[in-house]
């Protein structure tokens, strides 16, 4: 019985190494007329076809000469339940939180509401090519029950949490140190590292947790320390006068996380924009990583991300992008590529096509500390596949035809795709999306 053996046939694309150090020509390998065999949901072979059709023996081949295959998409850091609330206009960080955020989660307090926006949720990252997230849920323990459920069934590999938050948020969305530890360590045993599924420890940011609260995680990522830690830092600079009042004996933003034993491994902090010297290397040190979420920092007009320090070949750190939805405006990693390019031009850093489909694919999955099992095409790398069509638009199809290379085909597709070029997704080798 062949059934768990497949084959796939096409142009693909995977990193052997980080772009940001060897160089990109090195980094980046794509293989013209590549075949990729998977069996029982794993990579088992890749490389050229006409090399490698000697192996296919049972595999029944999938073939999509036309198209570009890539490592399934990784958001680093993105909110299921803001997915109803994208492109909430006129507000900075703290009030569009107050005004929208906060009212739109207390509805998560319903588990028949939080299972049908999971579902909707992880849809749309399959439209969008996306197979594995680091996903916040709201404060209810039944939203992250929802999530998980609804990622197990589709074996998608995801990491998700229940929010920390114990001050300054209306009461239906606030914990308590005590709760807020119970209720995540009962996740954690419900839910880690069930099938493809990992927990992540998520107080909000430090404005809503209190210096217990901060306590509390700490103590419980120390007990259960191959879990994830996932929070905000240094996104808006009024947050970060409000962290400075709500803990002066702290030097920085990052050494109020540091303080209580919140960084290191696993730790995953959104945005870093406004960072001193000290926590740029504490954070690189430490083996933390940064996810950028460029279209939400361009739409709350919080600032300008430092790609030059963050991957200081001197001193690099484990960076991944996101689309941080409902703050960033699209699911799409590739809309994502596009305004991190945007943003680093504002700053005069011109990130590569291949630097930026790294840091979407197996940098993302280095971030996370998974390399080693999703993020590349390569035998043992479990099959989450995506397969782009490099042409999903009369106007990209045109541009396409002017394009001498696949770094400027790449680059195209940052720009102008969007999920409109997902032709097929392949979860655990199994087919879960296609056009
Ligand atoms: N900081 C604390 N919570 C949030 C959130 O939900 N979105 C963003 N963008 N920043 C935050
Ligand atoms: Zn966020």
């Amino acid at each position: 019985d062949n059934a768990s053996l497949k084959a796939i046939r096409g142009p693909y694309l995977t990193f052997v190494d980080d772009p940001f150090l060897t160089g990109d020509t090195t980094a980046l390998h794509y293989e013209p007329d590549g075949l990729i065999l998977i069996e029982n949901g794993v990579i088992a072979a890749a490389g050229d076809f006409q090399a490698n059709r000697g192996q296919l023996r049972g595999h029944e081949v999938d073939h999509y000469a036309d198209a570009l295959i890539l490592p399934g998409f990784i958001d680093t850091h993105v909110h299921y339940p803001q997915t109803q609330m994208i492109g909430a206009y006129g507000k900075q960080l703290i009030d569009w939180l107050n005004q929208y955020t906060f009212v739109t989660e207390q509805q998560f307090a319903d588990a028949g509401h939080a299972a049908s926006v999971a579902d909707f949720f992880l849809g749309e990252c399959l439209r969008a090519g996306t197979t594995t997230a680091a996903v916040y849920c709201t404060v209810h323990p039944q939203s992250v029950d929802a999530f998980f459920e609804a990622a197990g069934r589709r074996r998608l590999r995801m990491i998700a949490g229940k929010v920390l938050m114990d001050r300054n948020a209306p009461a239906a969305l606030t914990d308590t140190a005590q709760s807020g530890y119970d209720d995540s360590e009962a996740l954690i045993r419900r839910w880690h590292g069930r099938g493809r599924l990992s927990y992540a420890i998520t107080p909000r940011f430090a404005p809503s947790c209190s210096p217990q609260q901060l306590e509390a995680a700490a103590a419980l990522w120390k007990r259960y320390p191959e879990a994830y830690m996932q929070t905000h830092i240094a996104e808006n600079k009024h947050e970060l006068a409000w962290v400075k009042s709500l803990y002066p004996g702290q030097r920085n933003y990052l050494d109020v996380y540091a303080h209580y034993g919140l960084t290191g491994p696993r730790a995953i902090f959104g945005h870093a924009i406004h960072l001193e010297e000290a926590e740029w290397r504490h954070l690189a040190e430490s083996g933390s990583a940064v996810s950028h979420c460029p279209t939400s920092n361009s739409f709350l007009g919080s600032g300008l991300f430092d790609f030059s320090r963050a991957k200081d070949p001197a001193q690099p750190l484990r960076l991944g992008l996101a689309t941080d939805v409902g703050a960033g405006t699209s699911l799409s990693m590739l809309q994502t590529m596009g305004a991190a390019y945007k943003i680093g031009q504002l700053g005069h850093y011109s990130l590569s096509p291949a630097k930026a489909f790294y840091l979407a694919t197996r940098g993302a999955a280095q971030a996370l500390y998974l390399e080693d099992r999703i993020g590349s095409i390569a035998p043992g790398m479990e099959a989450d596949l995506l397969v782009l069509d490099l042409k999903s638009t009369p106007l990209i199809a045109f541009r396409m035809e002017h394009c001498q290379n696949i770094e400027e085909a790449l680059f195209v597709q940052m720009t102008m795709g969007d999920d409109r070029a997902t032709k097929a997704v392949y979860v655990a080798g199994e087919l879960a999306y296609s056009t």
